[in-house]
C-alpha cells in the first residue's frame, strides 16, 4: 500500500473565550489514503468544522491549532509560512467549507469567482486558458455554460453548491473536503450533487473527507468512518465494519436510530445532551449518556486505540468485540 497522503495526529483547536478554552478538537488523529472516501460524522458542536478547517490552517480567532501536526504527502502543513501554506489551499488540498453556497459574492458574477481564485495561484494564464478551463469546470459539475455570466441569486441552491464544488476543484487538489455539502439542499438535489462529487473526486483520483452527520448518506458514499463526539474521534474504521459491529457505544446508538441503511436519517433519539466542550467533565465526554459505563469512565479519557488493523475506538471496554 501506498504511503497516505494525508496523516493528521493529536490535532489540538482551542476557541479562547473569556469563559475559558472550549476545547472543540483534541488529539485528532487519522490517516487518509489515496483515493479514499472518508466521512466524518457526529452532532453539531462535535469539532467537526473545526478539525477541518485545522487541516488548511483556516481557523480563525479565538480559535487557535495548540498541537499537533497535518502532514500532506509527508509535509507538514504547520511548518509552512503562511505564504507557502497560502499556495497549498485549494491546488494541493481544498474545503468546501459548511454553507459555502451563501459566501458566494453576491455582486461578482459566477465566472469571475473562478478567475479570482485561478488567478490567485496562476497568474500566467492567459484570458483563453482561463475561459476554457472554467467552461470545463462547469461542464464537470453537471451546468450550462451560461451559469458563468449569471450571478449567484440567479441561480438555485443545487446550482450554487455545484459552483461551490467546481470552485473547489478547480486547482485539481489531492485532498478534496467537503463540509457538509448538501445539508441545504432537497433530497433528489443531494443526491445529484453527492454523485456529481463523487464522479470528480474518481476522475481527479483525489481523497475525500466528507463531513455531515446523515449516516444513511454517508453509509452509501464513503469508505471509511470517523465518529466524533465533544472534540475528540471516538470511532474510526472500514464504514462496512464500523456499520456491521460499531464498537463505541455512542456509534451503536447513532446507528440504531437509522430506519435502514438507505433511508435518509439524521441524529435523533439518543437521550441526554452533547457536554459543554468548555468544562468538560473528568473521564470520558460520553459516560453520563452511555448505556454501558463503569467506574473508570467516570475518571479516566479514554484514548483512540487501534484495536484491528484500521479499527479505531476510544472505548475499552467493547474494544475486546472487535477480536
Ligand atoms: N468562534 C468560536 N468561538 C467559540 N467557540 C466556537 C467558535 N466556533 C466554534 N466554537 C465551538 O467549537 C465547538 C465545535 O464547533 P464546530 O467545529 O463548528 O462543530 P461541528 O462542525 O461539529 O458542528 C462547538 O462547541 C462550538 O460552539
Ligand atoms: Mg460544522
Amino acid at each position: 500500500m501506498s504511503a497516505p497522503v494525508l496523516q493528521v495526529r493529536n490535532l489540538c483547536v482551542h476557541y479562547e473565550t473569556d469563559a475559558g478554552p472550549v476545547k472543540a478538537a483534541e488529539n485528532v488523529t487519522f490517516d487518509l489514503a489515496r483515493s479514499e472516501r472518508m466521512g466524518l460524522v457526529g452532532e453539531s458542536g462535535s469539532g467537526k468544522s473545526t478539525t477541518v478547517l485545522a487541516l488548511l490552517r483556516m481557523v480563525t480567532p479565538p480559535g487557535r491549532i495548540r498541537g499537533g501536526q497535518v502532514l500532506l504527502d509527508g509535509a507538514d502543513l504547520m511548518a509552512l509560512s503562511p505564504e507557502q501554506m497560502r499556495r497549498m489551499r485549494g491546488s494541493a488540498i481544498s474545503l468546501i467549507p459548511q454553507a459555502a453556497m451563501n459566501s458566494l459574492n453576491p455582486v461578482m458574477r459566477v465566472r469571475d469567482h473562478f478567475y479570482d481564485t485561478i488567478l490567485a495561484h496562476d497568474r500566467t494564464m492567459s484570458r483563453a486558458q482561463l475561459a476554457a478551463h472554467t467552461g470545463e469546470l462547469v461542464e464537470a459539475v453537471g451546468l450550462r455554460p451560461n451559469v458563468l455570466r449569471m450571478y449567484p441569486h440567479e441561480l438555485s441552491g443545487g446550482m450554487k453548491q455545484r459552483v461551490c464544488i467546481a470552485m473547489g476543484i478547480c486547482l485539481r487538489p489531492k485532498v478534496i473536503i467537503a463540509d457538509e455539502p448538501t445539508s441545504a439542499l432537497d433530497v433528489v438535489v443531494q443526491r445529484q450533487v453527492m454523485e456529481t462529487l463523487g464522479r470528480i473526486q474518481r476522475q481527479l483520483e483525489a481523497s475525500i473527507i466528507l463531513v455531515g452527520h446523515d449516516m444513511g448518506l454517508m453509509a452509501q458514499f464513503v469508505d471509511k468512518i470517523g465518529i466524533m463526539y465533544a472534540g475528540r474521534l471516538v470511532e474510526l474504521g472500514p464504514v462496512t465494519e464500523v456499520f456491521g459491529l460499531p464498537l463505541h457505544p455512542y456509534t451503536r446508538l447513532l446507528i440504531n436510530t437509522l430506519p435502514s441503511l438507505d433511508a435518509k436519517a439524521v441524529f435523533k433519539g439518543i437521550p441526554g445532551q452533547t457536554p459543554s466542550l468548555l468544562n468538560a467533565p473528568a473521564g470520558c465526554a460520553f459516560h453520563e449518556r452511555c448505556p454501558d459505563a463503569v467506574g473508570d469512565c467516570w475518571k479516566a479519557q479514554h484514548v483512540l486505540t487501534e484495536v484491528l488493523p484500521g479499527r479505531w475506538v476510544a472505548c475499552p471496554c467493547h474494544a475486546g468485540a472487535a477480536a
